[in-house]
């Protein structure tokens, strides 16, 4: 899956942009993606006039062509190589998504059961990276064991290390990574709970398998329900890629500087691990036992989300790009009703989750920002339910992320992107005379 230089030039329009400052004019060229989102290319600019962009956050600039993911955020659609979200959790398995996004196209059985032959053969640790885990402190974050893995991983596949992959590396360095987070995020839970290790089960599947390695005992093998198998199906596959995401672009820049695959999705896990991104499936959860443990109620909290003198957000609400509803969230509430009914199951985090999103959605400070839930409002009730402990979530949606950042890291190698490095308006000191220490005030 290569974007051609030659079909970025197709992209090009006849349309210019003239940008005009001073006496100074400069004409840049403009593209268009196939969705038609339209982008004006400043990639001559400083050569040209000295002046750079100033955009905090990046929210106006594309930092890539990429060919992987569509988000609209207007419109609440995403899509994954052109099949959109919805039609995936409702017929697809995780392992089938992950092939979509890393291969650029749908396997057939062939090719389906080669990757998950791929997934089986790799699934478990070389036994001295097991000893690494008796060096983690008890109560280690997980998200950390995870990164530090993954580096630890790299060091015993040196020929997967290059940049170079050719097709055939690739697809297994991808399988070895996809297949061993699993197992790593199983030995860290067994690790904290101080319970033995579950080696996996080659007879079972990717999800159940996954399930197996945390909640088996060697007395008695956990029984996957299927009912749970496929939950876990469908948080992986909604989680397993979100175009240039925090964690995403942190991969392609770790990744534009050569870095090696296991180390650059190693840097996705670290940035996934922060409460504004990843991090904020706990604080949902967090934030709706306190609720429910103080028995405050849902106006009380909406007030205090609304209110500018507290640093308090209402967690699972608001996204960067979405700014319609996120069509994540639906899915996963959909199934959060669909399974607690088949379970006859029920969650008093779901009803206050529920009434919150009703107050919020009805209420100006929300609807004039724009406010809806995203991804982490519902997934933290649907992991409950499958029985995830409260310190796995953000774990499990670096699992499902893994497809998602593997092909960013493969397609920025693809197009031989250059080293990300971008520039600053500097407002710092402009000279300082050295001051000897003992002079110093
Ligand atoms: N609760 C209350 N107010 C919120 C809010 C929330 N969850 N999310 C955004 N806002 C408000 C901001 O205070 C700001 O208000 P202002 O214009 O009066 O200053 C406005 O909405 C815009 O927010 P901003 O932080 O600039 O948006 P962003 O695009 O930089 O941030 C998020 C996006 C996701 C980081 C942000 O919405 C957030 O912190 N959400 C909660 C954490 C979360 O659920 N993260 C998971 C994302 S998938």
């Amino acid at each position: 899956m290569v974007v051609s230089v030659e079909r970025f030039q197709k992209a090009k329009l006849d349309d210019k942009a003239v940008l005009t400052f001073r006496d100074k004019s400069i004409t840049l060229d403009v593209y268009q993606g196939t969705q038609n989102e339209v982008g004006i290319d400043i990639t001559e600019l400083r050569e040209k006039t000295g002046l750079i962009t100033i955009d905090p956050g990046y929210a106006n600039t594309g930092s890539a062509v990429s060919d992987i993911t569509f988000v609209d955020g207007e419109k609440g659609i995403l899509k994954f190589r052109g099949y959109s979200i919805e039609g995936l959790a409702e017929h697809s398995t995780f392992v089938e998504v992950a092939y979509l996004i890393l291969f650029g196209k749908l396997p057939t059985k062939d090719e389906y059961h080669e990757f998950s032959h791929l997934l089986e053969e790799h699934t478990a640790l070389h036994t001295s990276l097991e000893h690494h885990f008796n060096g983690f402190p008890d109560g280690a974050p997980p998200m950390a064991i995870l990164s530090a893995m993954l580096n630890a991983t790299a060091c015993h596949h040196p020929e997967l290390l290059d940049t170079e992959l050719d097709a055939n590396n690739f697809m297994t360095a991808s399988a070895k990574i996809l297949s061993k987070v699993r197992t790593i995020a199983a030995m860290s839970y067994r690790r904290s709970q101080g319970f033995p290790i579950i080696h996996p089960n080659h007879q079972l599947k990717y999800c159940a398998n996954f399930l197996h390695m945390m909640f088996s005992q060697p007395y008695r093998e956990f029984q996957v329900d299927p009912v749970l198998e496929r939950a876990l199906n469908i948080f992986f596959i909604v989680h397993a890629d979100h175009e240039q995401n925090c964690s995403a672009s942190t991969v392609r820049m770790v990744g534009s500087s050569r870095a090696n695959l296991f180390s650059s999705v190693a840097a996705g896990v670290c940035a996934l691990w922060g409460p504004l991104h990843g991090g904020a499936n706990r604080e949902v959860i967090n934030m709706l036992q306190s609720i429910h443990k103080e028995g405050k109620s849902a106006a009380e909290i909406i007030a205090l989300a609304k209110d500018k003198k507290s640093t308090f957000r209402l967690m699972g609400f608001g996204h960067r790009v979405y700014k319609n509803f996120d069509p994540r969230a639906r899915i996963l509430k959909k199934h959060v009703d669909k399974l607690f009914e088949i379970l006859h199951k029920s969650d008093p985090l779901l009803d206050i989750a529920i009434e919150l999103e009703e107050q919020a959605l009805n209420d100006d400070y929300f609807i004039e920002r724009k406010l809806y839930p995203n991804v982490d409002f519902y997934s933290g009730i649907l992991l409950r339910a499958i029985g995830i402990p409260l310190n796995m979530f953000t774990v499990l949606f670096a699992i499902g992320r893994m497809p998602g950042w593997m092909a960013h890291w493969k397609e920025l190698l693809d197009h031989n992107q250059r080293i990300n490095r971008p520039r600053q308006l500097y407002m710092g000191y402009t000279h300082r005379d050295f001051i000897p220490m003992d002079e110093r005030d």
